[in-house]
């Protein structure tokens, strides 16, 4: 069966697939909505594929570019990120076309010896450097630790057309669709949320500056290695980028706790309920042992409040919620406020440790602290709303300074 790609101009064409069959991205993060690997073919007078696909979905994605090449040779092959969810059919593509350029920078360069000890027929570019297709061309810009330190994008100059590599893209298979005026648009933009908070969000301040350098390109079309193409309005992905590298949250909570045998849950639900009573309307609670953390680190990357709450085990936090904790601090999450309970049978540990979590992060720590021995006693419950009404005082604060400024403005 031919398998065919999809046209997006006269010049340039979609041969990316999907990849359905992958529970954990990285081995790690759930793809219940599958996930795409891009890439494009330039068909100019010299031909450019833009990266490539994992090596598990080879077959699918050189049966595409072979259709839309036609009876054209491969002249180059641009790499703009090593992660081998694109670099891992360079070396078939080698083989398929062995006359192909490998297009990188000196750090891709390297890699590309080091994962598939290929040496040979490489073009090394630099930062701002173009290369020319004839009637188009690329310009590369390094965009380092966007996601790996050679990370780079490339810019067609002519068309306005961003090649952004992970920069932009999200998690979801794309069902047909592969436009943002094509798709559903609150999934994608919760999926990209999820990947730019699981995947990139570490690296946000590489994100502000690649965001500053490319800031004066008048940029038409967004085509990222995962997830849709903005081909209609690319600028409101370039704006959820720079509003979720700032750290720019929402009024709303997030309540996590970690629980064997209800206890905490309780004590999670007295302040669920104390935030709704105080008019807080964004709350979500989730139990650490049921949500994978890269939903829940994607809520946190949302809304303003955290508020964990664990058990004692083993003298420290439930394992889960230690889980979360250091995905959380590797993270280095900021401009968030954080409240902390938890409870014990003999000796504590839980709560202790949520403490300097939080004292080590570039938390807004909540003081009042509530730590149940055994069950939350009538002392522990008045401290559990004391935590929900401290949070939502701090969530109103931010009303107040959003209204003044408008005011002001
Ligand atoms: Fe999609 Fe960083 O690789």
């Amino acid at each position: 069966m031919e398998l065919i790609s999809v046209r997006i101009n006269d010049f340039l064409h979609y041969v990316g697939v999907n990849d359905r069959d992958t529970h954990l991205f990285e081995n790690l993060w759930p793809l219940e909505n599958g996930v795409s690997y891009n890439s494009y073919l330039i068909n100019a007078e010299k031909t450019a594929l833009l990266d490539t696909v994992k090596i598990t979905k080879v077959s699918d994605f050189t049966a595409k570019l072979r259709a839309a090449l036609g009876d054209k040779n491969l002249d180059y092959l641009v790499i703009h990120h090593m992660e081998p969810d694109h670099s891992g059919a360079v070396s078939t593509i080698r083989e398929l076309y062995p006359d192909v350029q490998i297009v990188g920078n000196k750090r891709t360069i390297q890699y590309l010896e080091e994962f598939y000890g290929i040496t040979e027929n490489i073009l090394e570019v630099k930062d701002g450097e173009t290369l020319d297709l004839g009637d188009r061309s690329l310009t590369f810009y390094t965009t380092p630790m966007v996601h790996w330190p050679e990370s780079m994008v490339s810019y067609e100059p002519k068309s306005k057309i961003l090649f952004s590599q992970d920069a932009f893209g999200g998690f979801g298979a794309l069902d047909g669709t592969i436009f943002d005026d094509e798709i559903n648009l609150d999934f994608y933009h919760s999926e990209t949320r999820r990947y730019f908070s699981n995947i990139v969000g570490k690296f946000s301040k590489q994100v502000q500056s690649a965001l500053k350098k490319l800031a004066g390109l008048e940029i038409s079309m967004v085509c990222p290695v995962h997830g849709p193409i903005w081909r209609s309005h690319p600028e409101k992905i370039i704006e959820l980028y720079d509003k979720w590298s700032r750290y720019e949250v929402e009024e709303g909570v997030i309540i996590v706790y970690g629980s064997m045998y209800g206890n905490t849950q309780r004590m999670a639900e007295v302040i669920a309920r104390e935030l709704a009573v105080q008019g807080i309307s964004n709350i979500k609670v989730f139990d650490v042992s049921k949500t994978h953390e890269s939903y829940i680190l994607s809520e946190i990357w949302r809304y303003k409040g955290l508020i964990l709450g664990s058990c004692t085990y083993n003298n420290y936090m439930f394992p889960l919620m230690t889980k979360l904790v250091n995905i959380l601090d590797m993270n280095k999450i900021e401009n968030h406020v954080l409240g902390v309970f938890g409870s014990y049978s003999w000796s504590g540990g839980a709560v202790k440790a949520l403490k300097e979590f939080g004292e080590k992060g570039k938390y807004d720590m909540i003081p009042e602290v509530v730590e149940a021995k055994c069950a939350a006693c009538d002392e522990d419950i008045i401290g559990l709303r004391n935590i929900a009404r401290t949070m939502a005082h701090k969530l109103k604060e931010d009303r107040l300074t959003e209204l003044t400024d408008l005011l002001d403005n």
